[in-house]
């Protein structure tokens, strides 16, 4: 392994840092490294392995405004771990987002986080609540061959060489009906079969979100507002070939201290849970369906079926984590990122287009969240779905988890203790004609050891363990959302 480093960044955060998530396997990265020739340490990298992982993370280098840091705070830094010929190169690169450079300039932080209030931030900013920082740590996916960071809070889509990660600017996908600094949010998805970018964004003023559409060159297309009965916080979206599917979850900023400026989520569970059928082509109208209370952070997928709609996504059973007695801030808030706490379960949606009911049923009593699958398959029927597992108490991923979703059959690998995985998509195999003929590629950051490896698996043999195991030049900070990208779709 030959390795560079590009750029050295100075922390500002405390030298001892007690901080949960900036700590342990959330230890910020403050290097920038070209790799090349990655050491293979177990196995060997398959010669089909054709593309690029791309991998988001936080890594803050200042601390909060008000010391009160929240581990989606932390500035995106995309970590690419790139396959060819039996061989892997890595690079990783701050996202170079206008308030990072902004901050970096000042010497300090400018802008409130995400458990402060943004009337405290220094400068005008971006987001659904206006006045943070895009931080653009929260998503990557690549589209017409550009890699696209982005913030779930909503911001700007930055654009970024999917062989050099240097930086291309932001995505032109803002519209003048958008809110200002809020054009798209994290988990925007390309249709495959259109080659069209789907996204969405939300704020804090009518109409509260809007699906957005560009075409497969990354212009602007259409833009549908999706009006709603106040603000709302979607997380993700899915599709099918007709529609985009919005969530309207009751848990929102509980209007009552959104008055006064602040901005605190309450479940309001009598409410419902609704969802809106967005026709792409922005012909006819938004499709409202019930459904029972819930929050979901993140879809599965979503296909047409006859008449019907499916949709799968991560159920929430506590989407406010319940409370005990010698509860105290950071047990509460190390609650509100932990999945069992949150009791997500993968569960299915059916909205009948003929009558306009919904029917809905659990589908897994496991645990699991992060959800992965062929990319092909997006807004068609799937079979095979690759999720996280994790253990209470912490947002980190201890295990990977295959459900075959049509038999019920269920394999999973668990990481030794101290070893979390990143989030795991499924990497077809080069020239593969069936849906699960493939890998599963995941960072795993080692704290027993101190190390951080590419892991390769059998996506038919994910029990038996990684087939390949690379190691990278350092170790990285766990982090959020990942993305495959093949060599022969750029
Ligand atoms: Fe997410």
């Amino acid at each position: 392994m030959r390795v560079e480093i590009v750029k050295q960044y100075t922390s500002r955060l405390p030298a001892e840092d007690p901080h949960p998530y900036r700590t342990g396997a959330w230890r910020p990265n403050t290097v920038e490294v070209d790799a090349y020739d990655l050491d293979v340490v177990a196995g060997e990298i398959p010669a089909d392995l054709e593309g690029v992982y791309l991998r988001n993370t936080e890594n803050p280098l200042f601390d909060a405004l008000t010391g009160r840091y929240h581990p989606f705070d932390g500035d995106g830094m995309l970590h690419a771990i790139r396959f060819e010929g039996g061989k892997a190169d890595y690079r990783n690169r701050f996202v170079k987002t206008e308030g990072l450079l902004a901050e970096l300039e000042a010497g300090e932080t400018l802008w409130a986080g995400i458990l402060e209030a943004p009337a405290l931030s220094k400068r005008d900013g971006w987001g659904a609540r206006t006045r943070m920082k895009d931080a653009s740590s929260t998503d990557v996916l690549v589209h017409h061959g550009v890699a696209l960071s982005t913030f779930y809070q909503c911001g700007e889509a930055y654009q970024l060489d999917l062989e050099t990660l240097a930086p291309r600017g932001t995505a032109n996908l803002h519209h003048p009906s958008f809110p200002k600094g809020a054009t798209i949010s994290a988990h925007p998805k390309v249709d495959e079969a259109t080659g069209e970018l789907l996204f969405f964004n939300y704020a804090a003023e009518a109409p509260y979100c809007h699906v957005g559409i560009a075409d497969a060159g990354g212009t602007l297309a259409r833009v549908i507002p999706v009006p709603l009965p106040g603000p709302r916080l979607p997380h993700d979206m899915a599709f099918t070939e007709r529609f985009a599917i919005i969530g309207d979850f009751p848990l929102f900023w509980d209007p009552a201290k959104l008055a006064q400026g602040s901005y605190r989520a309450r479940y309001f569970p009598d409410l419902g849970t609704r969802f809106a059928l967005v026709p792409r082509d922005g012909q006819g109208a938004i499709r409202w369906f019930m459904a029972s209370p819930t929050y979901v952070l993140h879809f599965s997928n979503a296909y047409e079926e006859g008449d019907a709609v499916i949709l799968e996504g991560y159920h929430q059973g506590a989407p406010i984590p319940e409370r005990t007695p010698d509860d105290t801030p950071i047990s509460t808030f190390m609650k509100s990122l932990d999945m069992h706490a949150m009791k997500t379960r993968r569960h299915r949606w059916r909205f009948d287009l003929t009558t306009g009911e919904t029917k809905e049923a659990p589908v897994d009593d496991e645990c699991s969240e992060f959800p992965t699958i062929h990319q092909g398959y997006g807004g068609k029927k799937h079979r095979y779905v690759y999720a996280a597992v994790g253990e209470p108490g912490f947002f980190l991923f201890s295990g990977l988890l295959r459900t075959d979703v049509e038999t019920g059959a269920k394999a999973i690998h668990r990481f030794p203790k101290g070893v979390f995985a990143s989030e795991a998509p499924f990497c077809p195999r080069k020239g593969a004609t069936e849906e699960d003929d493939g890998y599963v590629v995941t960072f795993t950051t080692d704290v027993v050891n101190d190390v951080s490896e590419c892991q390769i698996f059998d996506a038919r043999g994910i029990e038996r363990g990684p087939i390949a195991r690379v190691r990278l030049p350092m170790r990285i900070s766990s982090g959020t959302h990942a993305t495959w990208a093949p060599l022969s779709r750029r």
